[in-house]
C-alpha cells in the first residue's frame, strides 16, 4: 500500500540498539519486495525469525489444468463446490495461468491453533463472499466482514479465524471466499495516484478506506509452531521454536489490509461507461474490477446494458456475488463466467431492451481480466454449465430473433436534449 503505517513499539532510529525488557536485543527484520527497492516494512521480533527446528516433507499442491481445446464461453457454478477443509486445505482452484490462480474456498474447519500459513511465492487477494472473522498475522489482526477484499502480501504469515454466526432464519453462515493468488503485487492503478503515490480526488477510493491491522498481539511463547510455507507449488512444513507472532512493533508500507467492495465509489456517466471504470487493483498481466450498485446512465436514450465486445487481448472472468446481473440470464450467486479473448460476448437476448429506462442496478460482482489465456481445472469442469456457450440463442429465452425484437420507444422527446443532441 502506498501509505505509511506504524503499530506497536519501534526504536527512534532504524537499525539501532533496541533492547528487550531483559536487556537482550530485539531482532530486526526488513520485510520487503524487489530487492530493497519495493515496498517494505521494518519489524522487531522478540526472537530471531530464523530459528527453525525442523522442516517436514513438502506437500505437492500444484494446480493441474485440463489440457483440452477450450475456446468457448464457459459458466462454472462456484456454489456447487462442496464446503470442506480449512482456510488452506479447503481451497479449490478453478481457473488460472502463470500470472494468477482463482480459487473458491468454503471452509468448514478451523486451522489448528499451532499451525499457520505463509505464501512465499504469491500475494493473495481474498474476496469475502460470505462470513466474517479476522486474519491473524505477525503485523497485527485484520478483522473482515462480507464484501471485504483482504490483501495478504507474500511472506506474511497468516491464520484465518471465522466467526460462528447465523443468518436471520437461524441457519449457520457458511464462509465462502474467492481467493485470487498471484506472483505479483496488487496495487491501486497508477491513474488513481499522484506522482507521490497518494490517491487522487477522482480515485474511486482513498487511503481512509483501507483498513490496516488494528491490533498487534505479541506472543512470547516457545514450542513447536508449524508454518506451512508455500513455494514452487509445494507446502513446506517449517517448525519454528517460537510463536511467529512475536513482533513488538513495525512500521512501513508492506502490510495486510482489508477494503470493502462497498467502499468502491462507482464512476457513472451519461452513456455506458467501459469496464476500466470499475477497476479496483492492478497486478502483473491482469486487473481486478468491482461491479457495485450504482445509478445507470442518464442520457435519455441511453442503453444501460453493455454493448457486445471482443476482448482481443484478454480473458474475462466475472464472479457474481449478489443481485441480478443485468446483462446475464441463468447466472446465480457464486457463478463464474469465462469469456475468452477472440470471440465476442455481450448481453443475453432481451436484456438490452429490458435495461432501457432502468435507473439503477444492485449487482455486485468481482471481475478478473487477464492478458494471457486462462485454463480451467478438473474441479471447474465438475461444476460447469455445459450449455453456456449457446445461451445467446434467442429461442432459448423465449425471445424473438433480434431483427424482430420490439424496440422501446424513445423517451428523449420528453426530456431536454443537450445542444449536441439537438443539433443531430
Ligand atoms: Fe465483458
Amino acid at each position: 500500500m502506498p501509505h505509511y503505517v506504524r503499530l506497536g513499539q519501534v526504536p527512534h532510529k532504524r537499525h539501532t540498539r533496541f533492547p528487550r525488557a531483559d536487556g537482550a536485543l530485539h531482532t530486526e527484520e526488513v520485510i520487503g519486495a524487489e530487492g530493497f527497492s519495493g515496498l517494505q516494512s521494518l519489524a522487531y521480533h522478540l526472537h530471531p525469525p530464523t530459528l527453525v527446528d525442523d522442516i517436514g516433507d513438502p506437500v505437492d499442491v500444484r494446480v493441474e489444468y485440463v489440457d483440452e481445446p477450450f475456446l468457448r464461453h464457459r459458466h462454472f457454478k462456484g456454489l456447487d463446490v462442496t464446503p470442506h477443509g480449512d482456510f488452506l486445505s479447503g481451497r479449490v482452484a478453478m481457473l488460472g495461468n502463470a500470472d494468477v490462480v482463482l480459487h473458491v474456498c468454503a471452509p468448514t474447519d478451523a486451522m489448528p491453533e499451532d499451525t499457520f500459513y505463509r505464501n512465499a511465492s504469491c500475494d493473495e487477494l481474498v474476496y469475502v463472499h460470505d462470513g466474517a472473522g479476522r486474519v491473524e498475522t505477525p503485523l497485527g489482526t485484520v478483522p473482515f466482514v462480507k464484501g471485504d477484499y483482504v490483501h495478504i502480501p507474500r511472506t506474511i504469515t497468516q491464520r484465518w479465524v471465522f466467526d460462528e454466526a447465523t443468518d436471520a432464519d437461524g441457519t449457520p453462515i457458511q464462509p465462502r471466499l474467492l481467493v485470487i493468488e498471484a506472483p505479483s503485487e496488487f496495487h491501486p492503478p497508477k491513474r488513481y495516484r499522484n506522482a507521490f503515490g497518494q490517491l487522487l480526488e477522482n480515485s474511486p477510493y482513498c487511503e481512509r478506506d483501507f483498513r490496516p491491522p488494528s491490533e498487534l498481539v505479541t506472543r512470547d511463547e516457545a514450542g513447536r509452531f508449524i508454518v506451512l510455507i508455500k513455494k514452487h507449488g509445494h507446502l513446506y512444513p517449517y517448525v519454528f521454536r517460537y510463536h511467529p507472532f512475536d513482533i513488538v512493533g513495525w512500521d512501513g508500507q508492506m502490510y495486510p489490509y482489508a477494503i470493502s467492495i462497498h467502499d468502491f465509489e462507482p464512476i457513472t456517466g451519461r452513456i455506458h461507461q467501459p469496464p476500466p471504470v470499475h477497476q479496483m487493483f492492478d497486478a502483473h498481466n491482469f486487473v481486478v474490477c468491482s461491479f457495485v450498485p450504482r445509478l445507470f446512465d442518464y442520457h435519455p436514450d441511453g442503453i444501460p446494458a453493455p454493448y457486445n465486445h471482443s476482448n482481443i487481448d484478454s480473458d474475462e472472468v466475472l464472479y457474481y456475488a449478489e443481485g441480478d446481473f443485468m446483462s446475464r440470464k441463468g447466472i446465480a450467486r457464486g457463478s463464474f463466467t469465462l469469456h475468452p479473448g477472440g470471440i465476442a460476448h455481450g448481453p443475453h437476448p432481451g436484456t438490452t431492451e429490458a435495461s432501457i429506462g432502468k435507473t439503477e442496478t444492485r449487482e455486485l460482482a468481482v471481475m478478473v481480466d487477464t492478458f494471457r489465456p486462462l485454463m480451467p481445472t478438473k474441479a471447474a469442469l465438475g461444476v460447469e454449465d455445459d450449455g453456456y456457450a449457446f445461451s445467446w440463442q434467442p429461442e432459448k429465452h423465449g425471445h424473438p430473433l433480434p431483427d424482430a425484437a420490439p424496440v422501446p420507444p424513445s423517451i428523449s422527446g420528453d426530456l431536454p436534449a443537450s445542444p449536441a443532441d439537438a443539433a443531430r
